[in-house]
């Protein structure tokens, strides 16, 4: 029998090393023919650790199994998939949370053992790459325009546009950087990529290299990722070794190195520009644009600065074809976008679907509501630079476009929630503070605006001179919107003046003296 335990940082924190090891003693204890293996997160976290046990109907799920758990659940039957103990949640794929799902990117996640290039080839791995190397260049590039996939980090510029100005661009030293610098509040959706399924990602910048000519990429990973830096390191060290990356990959003459690159915690290198500084060695201040990370990108060189989930979504797009990805979604928002649900949820993880779905589905359908039972009343999507949306904005189609249209964000697919014992004043000043903290200093509206409207909240919040800071804060807002140089500066508002528009109560003095 194999018995399945996730390997993930979640899983990982919540007890499943233990786990696993009690159940290996278990089945030793009883003389069981029991291999545990050691499978990537199926992004279902509430139900983490998820052990899973294969039987003749397919893998049988148990969860969330806590390590005071495992005894009862061997004597119940676990190691024969026997269902009756309570945290039997019978066939995995059943499971309507991940049943309901469209995983295309993530079809792979929790299947296999993160680091074993079988698993992964069993599962179609590597066709993309294959596919891509029977093509020349121009024809990968096409096939991603055909895509329609757009940039996942956030900023959904078409990537096979990007690819092409690359592409384009004199042959000489080119590169592939991915940004994996997660740092969007409640996103996890790299992380799973990176430490679940390492050479998906592998996969995608292996053909973005071979579509544009560049033969060296770096993965910038955030410091705070080590299972996944771990994970990517031994990945690359395996696939150079099986022949799909390195020297003469598959035989076709062509060459790929990548390497990991470590952050050390600063929101601002997950911005492009400054990413490639801290890359070349630099502290990460933002550069200007033009000229593009594209045409004058790392170390000078023409550079595909792309997220981890785009670059991630390039195989499966290689593998079927453009138009099967284009297949899903809606408008100008194709395939499929990976929400992750956090803060106050009851059923926080990974949703996996095409463009059109509704926030209300994702927090209701999936997520179950908040965590504490209370009325939902605000959610932050796109992380700590998006808007808070109020209810009557739940029921909008997830697409970049119409989320631009009533001023929200659909940036990386963070999803968090609050309920209704938040103060939404409180977030409008945290929203300020990030920024203080986190600007990058080199453009004034940023790093002085700021600073300026924490305190013009905090006074508006004393109830001094409410209307007129009000209005004061309102101009900061406008300032670092239209005069920042990066989106650090250029997004803050957002969040400050979704609460200056539909929770305006929350900003006032007598609610700040009542709370
Ligand atoms: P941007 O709109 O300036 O650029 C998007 C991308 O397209 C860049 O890579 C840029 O170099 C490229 N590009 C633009 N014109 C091009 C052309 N003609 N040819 C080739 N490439 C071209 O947006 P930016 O500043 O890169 O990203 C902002 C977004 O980042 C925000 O919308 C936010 O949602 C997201 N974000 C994501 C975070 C995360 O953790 N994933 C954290 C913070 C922000
Ligand atoms: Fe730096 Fe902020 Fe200006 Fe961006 S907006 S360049 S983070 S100071």
């Amino acid at each position: 029998t194999t018995v399945y335990v996730p390997c993930d940082t979640t899983a990982h924190s919540l007890g499943a090393d233990k786990v696993a090891s009690l159940l290996e003693r278990a089945a030793r204890e009883r003389s069981l023919d029991v291999t545990i293996k050691r499978n990537g997160s199926r992004g279902l976290f509430w139900l983490e650790p998820l052990v899973e046990v294969d039987t003749p109907e397919g893998r049988v799920a148990y969860g969330p199994v806590d390590p005071s758990e495992v005894a009862s659940l061997v004597e119940a039957g676990l190691f024969d998939g026997a269902q009756t103990h309570e945290r039997a949640l019978g066939l995995t794929e059943e499971i309507e949370y991940l049943k309901k799902q469209q995983r295309l990117t993530f079809s792979r996640i929790g299947i296999t053992d993160p680091l074993s290039i079988e698993d992964y080839e069993t599962y179609r791995g590597f066709n993309g790459l294959k596919s891509a190397i029977a093509r020349d260049s121009q024809s990968i590039v096409d096939e991603v325009k055909t895509s329609g996939l757009r940039g996942r980090g956030g900023a959904a510029f078409p990537t096979g546009i990007k690819w092409q100005t690359v592409h384009d661009e004199a042959p000489g030293q080119k590169y592939i950087v991915c940004n994996a610098d997660e740092g969007d509040s409640g996103t996890f959706a790299d992380r799973l990529v990176m430490e679940c399924d390492p050479y998906l990602l592998i996969e995608g910048m292996t053909i973005a290299g071979l579509a544009v000519g560049a033969d060296q990429g770096y993965i910038y990973l955030r410091s705070e990722y080590p299972i996944a830096h771990r994970i990517l390191n031994e990945a690359i060290v395996r696939a150079t070794d099986a022949g799909y990356l390195g020297m003469n990959i598959l035989d076709s003459g062509r060459n790929f190195h990548l390497e990991v690159r470590l952050g050390a915690g600063a929101y601002i290198c997950g911005e492009e520009t400054s990413l490639l500084e801290s890359l070349e060695g630099r502290r990460g201040l933002v550069r200007a644009k033009p000229p593009l990370p594209a045409i004058e990108g790392l170390f000078g060189r023409p550079t595909v600065v792309n997220n981890v989930l785009s670059l991630a979504a390039i195989p499966y797009i290689l593998d079927h074809g453009g138009q099967a990805y284009a297949d899903y979604g809606m408008g100008r928002s194709r395939g499929t976008i990976a929400m992750q649900l956090a803060g106050n949820v009851k059923r926080g993880g990974l949703v996996e679907l095409a463009f059109g779905t509704t926030l209300s589905d994702l927090m209701n359908d999936f997520g179950g509501g908040t965590l504490s039972g209370r009325p939902l009343k605000a959610v932050q999507v796109g992380g700590p630079l998006g808007a808070y949306l109020p209810e009557s904005q739940w029921n909008n189609p997830i697409d970049y476009e119409g989320f631009a249209a009533f001023g929200g964000v659909v940036g990386h697919g963070g999803v968090v929630m609050f309920d209704d014992s938040v103060d939404m004043g409180d977030q409008a000043r945290f929203a300020m503070e990030f920024c203080t903290v986190e600007s990058c200093g080199k453009c004034t509206p940023c790093r002085i605006g700021a600073v300026r409207g924490v305190e013009v909240i905090d006074r508006i919040r004393a109830g001094e001179n409410a209307e007129k800071n009000l209005t004061l804060l309102g101009e900061l807002c406008e300032t670092m919107v239209d005069g920042s140089l990066c989106a650090m500066g250029g997004m803050t508002p957002f969040p400050v003046q979704s609460v200056m528009t539909h929770f305006p109560e929350d900003l006032t003095p007598q609610y700040a003296k009542e709370a």
